[in-house]
Protein backbone atom coordinates (compact mmCIF):
# COMPACT_ATOMS: atom_id res chain seq x y z
CA UNK A 1 0.00 0.00 0.00
CA UNK A 2 3.11 2.51 -0.38
CA UNK A 3 3.34 2.56 3.19
CA UNK A 4 7.09 1.28 4.05
CA UNK A 5 6.68 0.75 7.61
CA UNK A 6 3.22 -0.96 7.80
CA UNK A 7 4.70 -4.58 8.49
CA UNK A 8 7.86 -3.63 10.94
CA UNK A 9 6.63 -4.74 14.18
CA UNK A 10 8.96 -2.61 16.87
CA UNK A 11 10.83 -4.74 18.95
CA UNK A 12 10.65 -4.72 22.48
CA UNK A 13 13.97 -4.73 24.07
CA UNK A 14 14.84 -7.34 27.01
CA UNK A 15 16.86 -4.61 28.78
CA UNK A 16 14.90 -1.44 29.84
CA UNK A 17 16.28 2.39 29.66
CA UNK A 18 16.14 2.41 33.51
CA UNK A 19 18.30 -1.09 33.49
CA UNK A 20 20.48 0.42 30.69
CA UNK A 21 20.87 3.97 32.15
CA UNK A 22 21.07 2.70 36.12
CA UNK A 23 24.93 2.59 37.10
CA UNK A 24 26.10 5.47 34.35
CA UNK A 25 25.92 7.57 37.61
CA UNK A 26 24.37 10.63 35.11
CA UNK A 27 21.34 11.55 33.38
CA UNK A 28 21.24 11.10 29.38
CA UNK A 29 20.50 13.93 27.58
CA UNK A 30 21.34 16.13 24.32
CA UNK A 31 22.75 18.96 24.91
CA UNK A 32 21.86 20.89 21.48
CA UNK A 33 24.40 23.46 20.84
CA UNK A 34 23.05 26.48 18.39
CA UNK A 35 24.12 29.61 16.52
CA UNK A 36 25.52 30.72 13.44
CA UNK A 37 28.89 28.98 11.15
CA UNK A 38 31.98 29.81 13.26
CA UNK A 39 30.01 31.41 16.37
CA UNK A 40 31.85 28.35 18.35
CA UNK A 41 29.40 25.33 18.42
CA UNK A 42 31.96 22.69 18.06
CA UNK A 43 34.43 24.32 19.81
CA UNK A 44 32.99 24.27 23.48
CA UNK A 45 30.78 21.06 22.42
CA UNK A 46 33.69 19.45 22.42
CA UNK A 47 35.35 20.78 25.36
CA UNK A 48 32.38 20.31 27.03
CA UNK A 49 32.11 16.97 25.92
CA UNK A 50 36.36 16.22 27.14
CA UNK A 51 35.36 18.08 30.46
CA UNK A 52 32.04 15.40 31.22
CA UNK A 53 34.11 12.58 29.75
CA UNK A 54 36.65 13.02 32.33
CA UNK A 55 33.95 12.78 34.84
CA UNK A 56 33.40 9.30 33.73
CA UNK A 57 30.40 10.54 32.05
CA UNK A 58 29.20 8.68 28.88
CA UNK A 59 29.30 11.35 25.87
CA UNK A 60 29.16 11.53 22.33
CA UNK A 61 29.65 14.45 19.95
CA UNK A 62 27.48 14.70 16.54
CA UNK A 63 29.04 17.19 14.68
CA UNK A 64 27.74 19.20 11.31
CA UNK A 65 31.25 18.65 9.31
CA UNK A 66 31.19 15.27 10.02
CA UNK A 67 27.82 14.24 9.61
CA UNK A 68 27.31 15.85 6.50
CA UNK A 69 30.57 13.74 4.97
CA UNK A 70 28.77 10.53 5.95
CA UNK A 71 24.51 9.52 7.02
CA UNK A 72 23.60 13.51 5.89
CA UNK A 73 25.72 13.02 2.71
CA UNK A 74 22.92 13.41 0.65
CA UNK A 75 21.93 17.05 1.57
CA UNK A 76 22.56 20.66 0.61
CA UNK A 77 22.01 23.81 2.73
CA UNK A 78 18.03 24.71 1.16
CA UNK A 79 15.49 24.88 3.76
CA UNK A 80 13.92 21.84 2.85
CA UNK A 81 17.22 20.17 2.76
CA UNK A 82 18.18 21.83 6.55
CA UNK A 83 14.69 20.61 7.71
CA UNK A 84 15.54 16.90 6.75
CA UNK A 85 19.40 17.05 7.93
CA UNK A 86 17.92 18.22 11.72
CA UNK A 87 15.22 15.97 11.63
CA UNK A 88 17.42 12.87 10.78
CA UNK A 89 19.98 14.38 13.92
CA UNK A 90 16.92 14.53 16.09
CA UNK A 91 16.72 10.90 15.91
CA UNK A 92 20.09 9.80 16.19
CA UNK A 93 19.84 12.09 19.12
CA UNK A 94 17.12 9.90 20.29
CA UNK A 95 19.06 7.03 19.75
CA UNK A 96 22.28 7.91 21.73
CA UNK A 97 19.67 9.28 25.01
CA UNK A 98 18.38 5.84 25.19
CA UNK A 99 21.54 4.28 25.03
CA UNK A 100 22.10 6.20 28.29
CA UNK A 101 24.87 8.55 26.62
CA UNK A 102 25.49 12.71 27.03
CA UNK A 103 25.54 13.64 23.89
CA UNK A 104 26.47 17.25 22.59
CA UNK A 105 25.42 17.98 18.79
CA UNK A 106 26.79 20.74 16.87
CA UNK A 107 24.37 22.05 14.41
CA UNK A 108 23.67 25.41 12.95
CA UNK A 109 19.54 24.29 13.31
CA UNK A 110 18.45 27.63 12.03
CA UNK A 111 14.63 26.99 12.47
CA UNK A 112 12.97 27.03 16.10
CA UNK A 113 10.38 25.20 14.64
CA UNK A 114 12.65 22.32 14.04
CA UNK A 115 14.51 22.68 17.61
CA UNK A 116 11.14 22.26 19.19
CA UNK A 117 10.27 19.48 17.49
CA UNK A 118 13.53 17.39 18.23
CA UNK A 119 12.53 19.04 21.63
CA UNK A 120 8.87 17.13 21.70
CA UNK A 121 10.71 13.78 20.68
CA UNK A 122 12.04 13.56 23.62
CA UNK A 123 11.52 13.13 27.45
CA UNK A 124 11.19 16.53 29.78
CA UNK A 125 14.67 17.59 30.56
CA UNK A 126 16.66 15.46 27.84
CA UNK A 127 16.95 18.34 25.31
CA UNK A 128 19.03 21.29 26.73
CA UNK A 129 19.24 23.64 24.01
CA UNK A 130 22.57 25.72 24.11
CA UNK A 131 22.59 29.22 21.89
CA UNK A 132 25.95 29.93 20.72
CA UNK A 133 25.28 33.53 21.21
CA UNK A 134 28.01 35.29 18.95
CA UNK A 135 27.19 38.27 16.94
CA UNK A 136 27.21 37.79 13.29
CA UNK A 137 30.16 40.26 13.16
CA UNK A 138 32.19 38.16 15.72
CA UNK A 139 31.57 35.40 13.27
CA UNK A 140 31.93 37.12 9.89
CA UNK A 141 35.50 38.68 11.86
CA UNK A 142 36.94 34.80 12.69
CA UNK A 143 35.45 32.95 9.11
CA UNK A 144 37.64 30.19 10.01
CA UNK A 145 36.68 28.50 6.66
CA UNK A 146 36.52 31.45 4.78
CA UNK A 147 32.83 30.58 3.97
CA UNK A 148 31.44 34.41 4.59
CA UNK A 149 33.81 35.76 2.49
CA UNK A 150 32.72 33.77 -0.41
CA UNK A 151 28.87 33.77 0.81
CA UNK A 152 29.53 38.11 0.40
CA UNK A 153 30.80 37.63 -3.23
CA UNK A 154 28.12 35.09 -4.06
CA UNK A 155 30.20 32.38 -4.56
CA UNK A 156 28.12 30.52 -1.86
CA UNK A 157 24.64 30.90 -1.86
CA UNK A 158 22.24 30.09 0.93
CA UNK A 159 24.83 30.82 3.36
CA UNK A 160 23.09 31.32 7.23
CA UNK A 161 23.38 35.10 8.36
CA UNK A 162 24.29 36.21 4.85
CA UNK A 163 21.29 34.82 2.46
CA UNK A 164 18.98 32.17 4.71
CA UNK A 165 17.86 32.79 8.12
CA UNK A 166 19.26 31.91 11.52
CA UNK A 167 16.09 31.42 14.55
CA UNK A 168 17.68 32.37 17.77
CA UNK A 169 16.31 30.54 20.58
CA UNK A 170 13.82 32.33 23.05
CA UNK A 171 13.91 30.10 25.88
CA UNK A 172 17.03 28.24 25.63
CA UNK A 173 18.41 26.87 28.59
CA UNK A 174 22.11 28.14 28.40
CA UNK A 175 23.08 30.91 26.36
CA UNK A 176 26.88 31.28 26.15
CA UNK A 177 28.69 34.31 24.86
CA UNK A 178 31.88 33.14 23.14
CA UNK A 179 32.80 37.19 22.25
CA UNK A 180 33.56 37.49 26.42
CA UNK A 181 34.72 34.25 27.78
CA UNK A 182 37.21 31.77 27.07
CA UNK A 183 36.15 28.16 25.66
CA UNK A 184 37.25 27.05 29.35
CA UNK A 185 34.83 29.29 30.38
CA UNK A 186 31.99 28.46 28.00
CA UNK A 187 32.26 24.71 28.74
CA UNK A 188 32.29 25.23 32.49
CA UNK A 189 29.37 27.11 31.77
CA UNK A 190 27.47 24.03 30.15
CA UNK A 191 29.03 21.83 33.10
CA UNK A 192 27.78 23.94 36.28
CA UNK A 193 24.31 24.06 34.79
CA UNK A 194 24.49 20.43 34.35
CA UNK A 195 25.78 20.08 37.74
CA UNK A 196 23.11 22.18 39.40
CA UNK A 197 19.95 20.64 37.52
CA UNK A 198 21.58 17.14 38.74
CA UNK A 199 22.35 15.75 35.14
CA UNK A 200 25.76 15.02 36.59
S1 LIG B 1 22.27 23.17 9.28
O1 LIG B 1 21.80 24.52 8.94
O2 LIG B 1 22.02 22.86 10.71
O3 LIG B 1 21.69 22.16 8.41
O4 LIG B 1 23.87 23.21 9.07
P1 LIG B 1 24.98 22.18 9.59
O5 LIG B 1 24.61 20.77 9.28
O6 LIG B 1 25.31 22.51 11.00
O7 LIG B 1 26.23 22.55 8.66
C1 LIG B 1 26.86 23.79 8.80
C2 LIG B 1 28.31 23.73 8.28
O8 LIG B 1 28.33 23.57 6.88
C3 LIG B 1 29.21 24.52 6.26
N1 LIG B 1 28.40 25.21 5.24
C4 LIG B 1 27.37 26.06 5.44
N2 LIG B 1 26.80 26.58 6.56
C5 LIG B 1 25.74 27.40 6.39
N3 LIG B 1 25.21 27.76 5.23
C6 LIG B 1 25.76 27.27 4.06
N4 LIG B 1 25.25 27.63 2.88
C7 LIG B 1 26.89 26.39 4.16
N5 LIG B 1 27.65 25.73 3.25
C8 LIG B 1 28.56 25.03 3.92
C9 LIG B 1 29.78 25.38 7.33
O9 LIG B 1 31.13 25.02 7.43
C10 LIG B 1 29.04 25.01 8.61
O10 LIG B 1 29.95 24.72 9.65
P2 LIG B 1 29.99 25.50 11.04
O11 LIG B 1 30.73 24.56 11.96
O12 LIG B 1 28.59 25.77 11.51
O13 LIG B 1 30.77 26.74 10.77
Amino acid sequence: DGDKSSDVVWHQASVSHEERVSGNGHKPAVLWFTGLSGSGKSTVANAVDKMLHDLSCKTYVLDGDNVRHGLNGDLSFTDTDRIENIRRIGEVSKLFVDAGLLVCTAFISPFIVDREMVRKQLAEGQFVEVFIDTPLAVCEQRDPKGLYKKARTGEIKNFTGIDSAYEAPENAEIVVKTADLSIEECAQQVVQYLKKQQYI
